[in-house]
């Protein structure tokens, strides 16, 4: 189906199951939604939605959150559950800069994959490992934080590297090349693209431990 207006986007991103329309009024209670105390997990920039929903389907026992800012990448998405019914997945159309007024200390693990790499210096503040953003989780993490990047880009790589152990993290798993690793793995739909290409895929895994 083509869409004839952005309009129409956000008419079915709106319509689908799986959108939570008024999230502010979870905040602090998203267990409430999936019915179970499980661990929640949260996808920022989920695109078109392969990696959180292959995610959902993969651990039924895990909660899924996929968020994305525009509704014209997000339609895809919605479109391709249409006949689904995962228990365990909700989405919201937000920009991630708002999710303190989401969530208030329920998150587990916060997904980065492929995100808008920001390459010029006066636009660090935008890229998702950012301080800015590593302050804002904080606030959403339930216990030690916990973030897992994959990129094709080696630039924001290291910065999310600097910033992360800057910021306290420690730097758990990393690989330069995520194909060759023996570490589970959901493909995105940019990692296929990049995969197809030949490009090798960054990967960490990063934990902000409390100091005893
Ligand atoms: C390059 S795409 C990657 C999509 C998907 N994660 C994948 O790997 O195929 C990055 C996505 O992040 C979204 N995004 C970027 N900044 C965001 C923000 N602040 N809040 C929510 N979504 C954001 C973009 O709209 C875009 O859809």
């Amino acid at each position: 189906m083509r869409l004839r207006r952005v309009k129409d986007a956000l008419e079915i991103v709106e319509a689908s199951k799986y959108i939570v329309l008024n999230p502010e009024e979870y905040k602090g209670k998203f267990n409430t939604l999936f019915n179970n105390d499980n661990p929640i997990h949260v996808e920022i920039g989920m695109g078109k939605g392969d990696y959180v929903v292959g995610m959902a389907e993969k651990y039924p026992d895990i909660n899924f959150i996929g968020i994305e800012k525009y509704e014209s990448v997000m339609v895809r998405g919605v479109q391709k559950l249409e006949d689904t019914d995962y228990k365990n997945l909700k989405l919201l159309h937000m920009d991630a800069l708002n999710i303190c007024d989401v969530f208030d200390h329920e998150i587990d693990t916060i997904y980065l994959n492929f995100s808008d790499p920001w390459p010029k210096n006066k636009h660090a503040k935008r890229r998702l490992t950012s301080e800015v953003f590593l302050k804002l989780y904080d606030n959403i993490f339930k216990g030690e934080p916990h973030i897992v990047q994959k990129t094709d880009n080696i630039l924001l790589f290291a910065s999310s590297i600097e910033s992360l152990s800057k910021y306290g993290y420690t730097i758990e798993k990393c690989s330069l090349d995520l194909a060759n690793e023996d570490i589970e793995n959901v493909e995105t739909e940019y990692e296929k693209k990049f995969k197809a290409k030949g490009y090798k895929i960054n990967y960490l895994d990063a934990v902000k431990y409390s100091k005893k």
